[in-house]
């Protein structure tokens, strides 16, 4: 089906705002919409409703055996989505939510096989955006949502992003203005004998190891994951975050750095590089912020992935920044859209 896409803005209060509770009456008959979360926009359907979410999968073109996150407003709606909650899944709940965290417990029948992916766990979050906890009062069902791009391309932080790719595909976007995070969430594995994330965000291990004490790290996160093998989280098996230029994560000190991309200035040639370090850069650059500012650099880092390839860029050197706190989730999408291609000098 073929849509005029509009984008709208909600203003003014919430709960009665027109085109939200527009946007909820689209969604409680099985539509579709794009909506703001302080992560990243997200292409909501009914979660509950397999033939809703079944367009999620085709609007997207996203592979079926990637499932979706189950988006919630308040903690009593929790318990129906899974299979039982634990005293520890009640503290991380406390402290993190509503915000970028999202865990996976065991499932239930109550979701779809079809968003769970065929698994018997369920991953669920409460976002913070207050137009993603109105929308899904007003509506009064819960949402999956994944990453409201077409598969494979940056996730959106705009409502222009989503408009970009959806555009045709889906009645309506809500603009909530940019998304303060700009990385997707934290997914956290609470099923199994220590919790483990399986995708790095702003809810950093540090914060969850300070709260429940133990934290692993799935290796997935550094590592190029066998394309046969099992993965704990299929979604880490799928090629992400990539522009169409050829993305290579450059490291090493700044000096060494220049003497490098100097050698390969050329047609396309671009570098994403930390703002201390644009002044002296010897290729044409877009600046990640600071580079002791790793929360700065997960707000635009998808930005600049759309507009390298709105620049027509070939080929892309990313500085990337250290693994404390935010700087694992940047690290981990620069790592990703670079194809796990990366060269130190
Ligand atoms: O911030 C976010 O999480 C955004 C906003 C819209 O909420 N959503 C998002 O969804 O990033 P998506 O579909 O792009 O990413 C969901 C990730 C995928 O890596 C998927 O494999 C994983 O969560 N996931 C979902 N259900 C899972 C499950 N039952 N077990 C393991 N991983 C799961
Ligand atoms: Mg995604």
């Amino acid at each position: 089906m073929s849509y005029p896409t509009e984008v709208l803005p909600v203003e003014g209060d919430l709960a009665g705002a027109p085109n939200l509770l527009r946007a909820a009456d689209i969604l409680r008959a099985g539509g579709l919409v794009a909506i703001p979360t302080e992560t990243v926009y997200g292409l909501a359907a009914n979660a509950l409703d397999e033939k809703a979410a079944r367009r999620i999968f085709e609007v997207k073109g996203r592979p079926a055996d990637n499932p979706l996150i189950v988006h919630i407003a308040e903690m009593d709606e929790l318990a129906p989505l899974t299979g039982g909650v634990s005293a520890q899944v009640s503290k991380l709940a406390q402290r993190f939510w509503p915000g970028p965290l999202t865990v996976v417990l065991p499932g239930s029948s109550a979701v779809p096989n079809l968003v769970r992916a065929g698994l018997e766990t369920v991953a669920v979050r409460m976002p913070a955006h207050p137009v993603a906890r109105a929308l899904i009062k007003a509506a009064g069902i819960p949402l999956a949502a994944p990453s409201a791009n077409l598969s494979g391309k940056p996730s959106p932080t705009t409502a222009a992003h989503c408009f970009e790719d959806l555009n045709g595909l889906i009645p309506l976007i809500l603009d909530g203005g940019p998304c303060g995070v700009g990385v997707e969430s934290t997914v956290l594995d609470m099923t199994g004998n220590i919790p483990s994330v399986l995708r790095p965000g702003a809810v950093t291990p540090e914060m969850i190891g300070a709260e429940l004490g133990e934290v692993a790290l799935d290796p997935a996160i550094y590592s190029e994951p066998d394309p046969l093998g099992p993965v704990a989280s299929p979604g880490m098996r799928h090629t992400h975050y990539s522009p169409k230029a050829k993305v290579v994560v450059l490291k090493g000190a700044w000096e060494s750095c220049k003497s490098f991309l100097s050698a390969e200035q050329g047609d396309g040639v671009w570098a994403l590089v930390f703002e201390e370090e644009t002044v002296d850069c010897p290729l044409p650059a877009l600046s990640l912020g600071p580079e002791r500012e790793s929360e700065a650099h997960a707000r635009v880092l998808f930005a600049l992935l759309r507009e390298l390839d709105e620049k027509g860029a070939k080929l892309v050197y990313a500085r990337s920044p250290g693994e404390a706190g935010v700087g694992l989730a940047v690290s981990n999408r620069l790592i990703r859209a670079a194809g796990f291609t990366e060269v130190t000098v």
